[in-house]
């Protein structure tokens, strides 16, 4: 198997961390196990990315549409995100791991939200890898937010509306100051976006795996990097053109 070249590491690694509702039920276990079994996953991989690097990880660790999902579930997920918050903090430290939220916060309950601001106000001035949880997070629902903030502007006058452009909608998004995405992971065998990072993800280079993401772990980590290190990122120029860039 080749071995990876740090050097060509993915700058911004999004994760789509899917299947622990089914890796609990294959193994006729409640849901919420797949869930707790989810987030030794998340200390194993937030650790590898940090060692090897990683600039910015950004994990889809709860979406807009699931509060659909039952109560008891909702609550469950909410109380294990206190958890992981809270014991996480010291780690943080010691791997100079700085924390972020991206997501509508004004819809979580307000214990967490204290214990999200004070993960930010405690990791504020680290300066190795950022690390970004999706918490009631809305691709779409961000870009009308952004899309409100610059009306806004342009109806108090502040703004013309010819000056909007790509960097100024990138900047209004909860993502502003983070680049786009190179990579983005989702496990579990589904193939799709489901909303997370619609405007970051427009050049971003896909994998996806059948692996259940209680199962994901490093070496299914150093696969996906392995597979990315083997694409050729043209951004819709062609090979030769890109050759020459590099030369
Ligand atoms: C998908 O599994 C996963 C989620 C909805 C949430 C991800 C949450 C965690 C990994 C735990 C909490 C996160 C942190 C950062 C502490 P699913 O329930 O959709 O699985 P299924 O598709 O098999 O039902």
């Amino acid at each position: 198997m080749d071995t990876l070249k740090p050097e060509n590491l993915p700058e911004h690694l999004a994760v789509i961390m899917d299947g622990n509702g089914r890796w609990a039920e294959k193994r006729m276990l409640q849901r919420i196990v797949g869930h707790q079994k989810g987030v030794e996953t998340v200390r194993v991989i937030v650790e590898e990315c940090s060692r090897l690097g990683i600039r910015y990880l950004t994990l889809f660790a709860f979406s807009a549409e699931n509060w659909l999902r039952p109560k008891t579930e909702v609550k469950a997920l909410m109380a294990l995100l206190k958890k992981y918050i809270r014991a996480e903090i010291a780690r943080m430290m010691q791997n100079d791991i700085r924390f972020n939220v991206i997501g509508n916060r004004a819809d979580l309950p307000p214990d967490i939200d204290r214990e999200i601001q004070a993960a930010m106000d405690r990791t504020a001035n680290n300066r190795g890898m950022l690390l970004t949880l999706a918490l009631s997070y809305g691709g779409r629902q961000e870009i009308v937010t952004a899309a409100k903030t610059l009306a806004e502007e342009v109806a108090a006058g502040r703004l013309s509306a010819e000056a909007i452009d790509e960097k100024m909608l990138s900047g209004s998004l909860y993502t502003a100051g983070i680049p786009d995405p190179d990579l983005l992971i989702r496990t579990s065998g589904e193939m799709r976006i489901s909303n997370f990072l619609l405007w970051q993800l427009a050049y971003a280079e896909l994998y996806f795996t059948e692996v259940n993401w209680p199962d994901f772990d490093r070496n299914e980590l150093a696969r996906a990097f392995r597979d990315y290190q083997s694409r050729e990122r043209r951004f819709g120029m062609t090979s030769d053109q890109l050759r020459k860039e590099s030369a």
